[in-house]
């Protein structure tokens, strides 16, 4: 009995963590940039075609590998990325293996270092993207069936009366007495 009381008294509290922490957000993916390729001077796939199948989200990550010594990563501005110009970084990779953190929503732009490679098209445009917010948990409307109003002759209506706070804060208190009953219920069991 002790047990059961105890256990019925967790239910509600159960039921508030799990309900209170959601999952809106799905896990952090990481992504190959060209695939098995890597990062090359000619990829199978184009990598601007690569990147559109792709739907990259914040904190999604990419995987580049490529040669090291002989290639590198260099993160740029769109008019760098355009001209090939790698001496305006924004970032260098070089390590032959690098993850690059997708941190924030937008456009990243990617080019080879090796500027012959950048010249024949080893760059890549990713679109991150915009943070969607998770609807905030609003309690549905009371579903309360009035009988249908006549306005008076008047024309003059009463507003509606305000929805009582005092109703709202009472079922939060009559829940909260019933999960206190149920602890208490338990303690006493246990006792
Ligand atoms: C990204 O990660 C940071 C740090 O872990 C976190 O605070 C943030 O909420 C995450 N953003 C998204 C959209 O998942």
């Amino acid at each position: 009995m002790a047990f059961l009381g105890l256990l019925f008294s967790m239910i509600p509290t159960l039921l508030l963590v799990a309900s209170s922490s959601p999952r809106f957000q799905a896990e952090a993916r990481q992504y190959d940039v060209g695939g098995r390729d890597g990062w090359v001077a000619k990829p199978s796939e184009d990598y601007n075609h690569w990147a559109q199948r792709n739907r990259f989200q914040v904190n999604d990550t990419l995987h580049f590998k490529y040669n090291k010594g002989i290639d590198s990563v260099v993160v740029v501005k769109k008019e760098d990325f355009d001209s090939c110009n790698i001496n305006n970084p924004i970032q260098k990779m070089d390590d032959g293996d690098s993850i690059f953190p997708l941190s924030h929503s937008g456009l990243f732009y990617f080019v080879s270092g090796n500027l012959d490679n950048c010249k024949i098209g080893q760059k890549l445009i990713v679109l991150v993207m915009a943070v969607r917010q998770p609807h905030p948990v609003t309690a549905p409307p009371p579903t309360t069936t009035l009988p249908p109003q006549t306005v008076p002759a008047t024309g003059l209506t009463s507003p509606a009366p305000p929805p009582s706070e005092k109703s709202g804060s009472g079922r939060v208190g009559v829940g909260f007495g019933v999960l206190v009953g149920f602890v208490l219920g338990g303690f006493i069991g246990l006792a």
